[in-house]
């Protein structure tokens, strides 16, 4: 099994939302290490192997893709498409799909010429093992694999394959991803206002969130109405997962991150305790949160594991 199929969850002693009822016999941990070897396994049968030539680009995709992410936007992905009354193997091409996005996402976010981070997943970076050019091909690759892997979702009576192609490209894209990576890039050393911070937040995190839960339920047949619930369940959970990003940066070591804490002030980021402090980042991230629980009521107890994950994802260390 890769490394990091088996996730250890933070402490979560300072939660101060409400617990629902609903929730109380959620086993999260076994849900996530559960979801996370289902995932690696299709990751491992999707992509070409070690041995496959050109070697190099496929050693350098593997060691990323398998260097151990805490699957979040699978997970997700996968809870929306249950909440919906899907199945996890329906689904599975939807969650590697944006996970092989996001893997590409970040080994391009650690090249030199952008945030130029030398470790990631607890390893060396991508361009530090394989150098610059490798790691610019092998986030290529990645991010064309993720098509490729679309294709194995055949689309559903209310969700054309083309619908969901359409959302991945959207999210992934110039408006949205890499609107948010271009303006995160620019907004560097510069005065950056709330507003502004939150339109990069929503675009380079939100939107990949938020269309993991989408692509779940819409492989899943799900409803407009349902559609419409993960969106705003995705778009909150997406949001504050980025605050919690840019506060971990600050109060956790590199060791525990598996990335260089205290980053983003040595490179002068825009970031939620840079502009709005450490106590209202937090209290913004809980109020996005509790946004995120509202949505999934109409999921009744099947939208558990989505409120677990919110849950988990408020309250990580990591
Ligand atoms: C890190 O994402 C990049 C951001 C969008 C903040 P994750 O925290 O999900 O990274 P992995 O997948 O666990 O490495
Ligand atoms: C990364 O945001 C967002 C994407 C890769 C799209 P960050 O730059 O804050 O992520 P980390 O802190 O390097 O993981
Ligand atoms: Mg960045
Ligand atoms: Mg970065
Ligand atoms: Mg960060």
């Amino acid at each position: 099994m890769p490394d990091g199929a088996h996730i250890q969850l933070a402490q979560s002693s300072c939660f101060p939302l409400q617990k629902s009822q609903r929730m109380a016999g959620f086993d999260l941990q076994n849900y996530l290490n559960t979801k996370t070897e289902a995932v690696n396994g299709a990751l491992g049968k999707f992509l070409p192997s070690e041995k496959t030539k050109p070697s190099t680009i496929h050693k350098a995709m593997r060691y990323s893709l398998f260097a151990g992410g805490k699957r979040m936007r699978p997970a997700l992905c996968l809870a929306a498409a249950e909440a919906c009354g899907g199945t996890q193997d329906e689904a599975m091409p939807m969650a590697c799909a944006v996970e092989c996005i996001h893997t590409y996402s970040l080994i391009h976010d650690d090249l030199p010429s952008m945030d130029n981070d030398d470790y990631r997943r607890g390893k060396l970076t991508n361009h530090k093992v394989f150098g610059d050019g490798i790691a610019v091909l092998a986030g290529d690759a990645l991010l064309t694999q993720a098509f490729e892997i679309l294709t194995h979702a055949p689309g559903t009576s209310r969700y054309s394959h083309r619908d969901l192609v359409l959302e991945l490209a959207k999210s992934s894209g110039s408006l949205q991803l890499i609107a948010g990576q271009v303006a995160d890039l620019e907004g560097e050393g510069r005065k950056t206002s709330a507003a502004q911070l939150k339109y990069i937040h929503e675009r380079k995190t939100s939107a990949l969130l938020c269309c993991s839960a989408r692509l779940g339920g819409m492989g899943a047949n799900c409803t407009s109405n349902q559609l419409k619930a993960l969106t705003d369940f995705g778009y909150h959970v997406g949001l504050a997962f980025q605050i919690i990003d840019d506060i971990l940066d600050v109060t956790q070591t590199s060791e525990q991150l598996g990335k260089t804490a205290g980053k983003d002030t040595a490179s002068k980021k825009a970031t939620y305790p840079s502009i709005v402090g450490m106590n209202r980042s937090r209290k913004i991230a809980e109020k996005l949160t509790s946004q995120a629980f509202a949505s999934l009521k109409p999921f009744k107890s099947k939208g558990d594991a989505l409120e677990a994950l919110a849950t988990y994802l408020l309250n990580r260390n990591k």
